[in-house]
């Protein structure tokens, strides 16, 4: 981005600096870009321009500029807790404009193959379930579990009507648009429109993919997004998830880690249309 667009952004885009913002009165509102691990954020962290690295308990981020325009790419570790807290952590730090939530997966449509690209159109939790009652030595069916939407209520979710559906959070439309416009670009495989669904569990039993394909429209799994979804809707901050499959337990598609760079490489695209997209509207 030119020096002159970013001035433009520069009176439009501020906001009041967060409470414990180190120096500038006004800034622009960074993007800010999530992965789990170094193999889903060390490329991108390298194609920022003057970054500089923070670190915040047990996490890293890497600030800098593409184009012109303030990024972050944050290494959240693995797993839903990681990824509330860090996200939380993130908006109040560095009050980004909107997040992206990206990574590895696994498939859960037999037709995705390793490396193709999901963009999560909703992202739902495969986390928090009601088990019917059974007796001692009666054992355990996970396809026996009902939904429950923790944030349906303020009540019980055990004796709520309302909580017995999957919790489902929506992808951001000017960010998805932004990552349709450069689907083309990507040539490691098909970027598609999908559900994600996010556990700490790593899902290796055909018959539940199954179910949680045809129950909640997932495409692919993870442990992250539907957590850092969640806290960005409490926020009101657009997100969007984006996972490459780097396996499919549905169709044989055997774990390839290099995926998580195929992945950044696009997603970087993503970020360039969309601080294009920024840009334009403040012009
Ligand atoms: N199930 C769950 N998580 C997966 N990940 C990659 N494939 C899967 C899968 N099949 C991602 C998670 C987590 C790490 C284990 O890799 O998001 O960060």
């Amino acid at each position: 981005m030119e020096r002159a667009a970013a001035l433009v952004l520069m009176t439009l885009l501020v906001a009041p600096a967060p409470a414990r913002a180190q120096s500038p009165a006004v800034s622009l509102r960074p993007v800010l870009v999530q992965g789990a691990m170094p193999s889903e954020t060390e490329l991108l962290a390298g194609r920022l321009d003057g970054a500089s690295v923070d670190r915040i308990g047990g996490w890293m981020f890497w600030r800098g500029t593409i184009d012109g325009y303030p990024v972050i790419v944050s290494k959240t570790l693995k797993g839903m807790s990681n990824a509330a807290a860090v996200t939380a952590l993130a908006v109040q730090r560095y009050n980004p404009i909107a997040i992206i939530n990206q990574g590895t997966a696994g498939g859960h449509t037999p037709t995705l193959r390793v490396y193709d690209i999901v963009l999560g159109t909703s992202a739902v939790s495969l986390g928090a379930f009601k088990s019917p009652r059974r007796d001692v030595g009666a054992g355990s069916n996970t396809l026996d579990w009902t939904p429950l939407d923790l944030t349906a209520s303020e009540g019980s979710a055990s004796s709520d009507p309302n909580a017995r559906r999957v919790a489902r959070f929506q992808g951001d439309r000017a960010l998805l648009a932004a990552a349709l416009g450069v689907k083309t670009a990507y040539a490691r495989g098909q970027v598609v429109e999908g559900v994600i669904g996010s556990s700490d569990v790593w899902n290796d039993e055909l018959d539940r993919i199954a179910r949680f394909h045809s129950q909640f429209g997932t495409a692919v799994e993870d442990m992250e997004t539907a957590s850092a979804a969640q806290v960005a809707s409490l926020f009101n901050i657009p997100f969007l998830g984006i996972r490459v499959l780097s396996n499919n337990a549905t169709n044989g598609g055997a774990h390839d880690p290099k995926t998580g760079e195929a992945c950044q490489d696009f997603v970087h695209r993503v970020i360039k249309a969309y601080v294009a997209t920024l840009v334009r509207k403040a012009a």
